[in-house]
């Protein structure tokens, strides 16, 4: 929660706002390799997100796309909307997207990372993020419980309260 003088000096409350993004392919689960990905939708994911977002006095917006430079236009959005951190799952532009880590850095927004597998103990390609070391913390490999703990995390981070490390 924020709080901002308003123009007739009455304080108003503002809810921390956190913001979800999902990556290529994301959409797909729930079909997709269900096997490594579980057979959560991303509506289903999103849902319970939302509520936990809620349940730690916070806001959640949602976003998916399948296209680099939507995210990056997203991630550009969110610093104007006064995100307070960022949940991201980039998918496959984990991997690849220096442009997608530039988005984030040039916003300065707290981004904690979250991969429903774990990528580390996968094909050696998906072993390099190029987010990892501009995170506040990273969540891999529980699968969609990931988004719950990473939702938390957010709200526990945007708060202020120290963390480990
Ligand atoms: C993923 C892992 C990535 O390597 C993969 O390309 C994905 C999903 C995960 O959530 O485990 O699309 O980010």
């Amino acid at each position: 929660m924020r709080t901002r003088i308003h123009r007739n000096w009455t304080l108003i409350h503002l809810m921390t706002r956190l913001l979800l993004l999902n990556g290529p392919n994301l959409n797909l689960l729930g079909t997709r390799e269900p096997q490594v990905y579980g057979s959560d939708t991303l509506q289903t994911i999103e849902q319970r997100a939302a509520d936990c977002a809620r349940e730690s006095g916070c806001t959640l917006q949602c976003f998916q796309s399948n296209a680099e430079h939507e995210l990056v236009e997203r991630i550009q959005r969110a610093g104007a909307d006064e995100v307070a951190c960022l949940i991201f799952n980039p998918g496959a532009f984990t991997h690849t997207s220096i442009a997608l880590r530039d988005a984030v850095l040039a916003v300065r927004i707290p981004l904690i990372e979250v991969h429903l597998s774990n990528p580390r103990a996968r094909e050696p390609f998906r072993h390099q993020s190029y987010f990892s070391d501009i995170a506040v913390g990273v969540i891999s490999g529980f699968g969609a419980f990931g988004y719950e703990l990473a939702v938390r995390a957010a709200a526990r981070h945007a708060s202020g309260t120290p963390r480990a490390g």
